[in-house]
C-alpha cells in the first residue's frame, strides 16, 4: 500500500520575504494532491512571535481539512519565548502517532533551542525516543521528523546553525531501523541515504528567502512497500521533478527481502 505524504518547511509566517501568493499556491496544491499526511519540519514563523504563530494557526487549520499535520519546532519558531506560543497555538513540541491503519509511526522531536540557531535533541529526548522505538512494532515504517538536518546539505555554503548532537540521533536512528528523517532549516531540498536510512530536507515553501538559483518547494513523498519516491514541487508553478528514488527492504511471507542501496534518482529544480 503507497501512503503519500507532503513534506513542507521553513514557511516562515509574517517574515518580509514571505509569499501570501506562494501559501495560496501552496494551500491548492496540497489540496489536490490529497495525502495520507502533513509533515511541517520547523520554522513556521520568522521570530516566534505570536502574531506570526497566529497567522500560521490559522495555516495549519486549513491544511488540517485535506490531512492529519504534525509540526514540530525549528530554531526561529524558538525565539522570543516562542516555544510558548507554540505549546499553546500548534501543540506539543514532542510527539508519537501509531497510525495502525496506514503502518507507520511517526514521531516528532525539538531540536531548537531558546535564541539560538544551533540546535540539539538532547539527552532527555534521546532516551525517550530510544523508549519509544522500542514499543514500534516490527511491521512499521518509522517517520521521524525535526528541524535542523542531520547530515550536512550541499549547495548551502559553509556548514552553520548545526544539529549538535547529530551522531547519538544518528546512531540510535540506524540502530532502532527508522526509515525516514524529515527535516529542514536550510532551504535547500536533499536527500541523503545511508545504509537503509533515507533522510529528506524540504525547501522553503511560502518563502524567498533562497540560496542561489534554488526556488520555492515542499517536498512529495510516496512510501511503498518496497520503494520510496521523493519529489520536489515548486509553489511557484507547481512543477514537480524528482529528488530520489530508493529501493527499501520489505517483508514477504516472514522472508525479508534487501535490494541492493542504490539510488534509482536524484534530481534538481535548479
Ligand atoms: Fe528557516
Ligand atoms: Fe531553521
Amino acid at each position: 500500500m503507497k501512503k503519500k505524504i507532503v513534506q513542507m518547511s521553513d514557511l516562515h509566517f509574517e517574515e518580509y520575504k514571505f509569499s501570501e501568493e506562494l501559501k495560496n499556491n501552496l494551500l491548492e496544491q496540497v489540496s489536490e494532491e490529497n495525502p495520507d499526511l502533513i509533515v511541517i519540519s520547523g520554522d513556521i514563523t520568522a521570530q516566534g512571535y505570536v502574531e506570526e504563530y497566529v497567522k500560521a494557526k490559522e495555516f495549519i487549520d486549513e491544511l488540517k481539512s485535506t490531512a492529519k499535520v504534525y509540526v514540530v519546532p525549528g530554531n526561529h519558531d524558538s525565539c522570543n519565548v516562542g516555544l510558548r506560543q507554540f505549546k499553546r497555538l500548534i501543540g506539543d513540541r514532542r510527539f508519537i502517532h501509531n497510525d495502525i491503519h496506514n503502518r507507520m509511526v511517526i514521531i516528532g522531536l525539538d531540536s531548537s533551542e531558546p535564541d539560538i540557531h544551533d540546535g540539539q535533541i538532547g539527552i532527555d529526548q534521546r532516551e525517550w525516543l530510544v523508549r519509544e522505538l522500542r514499543k514500534v512494532r516490527e511491521d512499521m515504517r518509522i517517520i521521524v521528523t525535526f528541524h535542523h538536518h542531520i547530515l550536512p546539505i550541499p549547495r548551502t555554503g559553509r556548514e552553520r546553525n548545526i544539529l549538535l548532537d547529530a551522531g547519538d540521533i544518528l546512531k540510535i536512528l540506524m540502530e532502532y531501523k527508522v526509515d525516514l528523517v524529515l527535516n529542514g532549516h536550510k532551504h535547500v531540498p536533499h536527500a541523503w541515504r545511508l545504509e537503509e536510512l533515507v533522510t529528506v530536507n524540504s525547501g522553503t515553501a511560502t518563502t524567498r528567502r533562497l540560496h542561489g538559483t534554488n526556488v520555492p518547494s515542499y517536498n512529495l513523498i510516496k512510501l511503498g512497500e518496497d520503494e520510496l519516491h521523493v519529489k520536489m514541487v515548486n509553489t511557484e508553478t507547481g512543477v514537480k521533478a524528482d529528488l530520489a528514488h530508493y529501493p527499501l527492504e520489505f517483508k514477504f511471507k516472514g522472508k525479508l527481502f534487501k535490494p541492493p542501496i542504490g539510488k534509482i534518482a536524484n534530481g534538481s529544480l535548479i
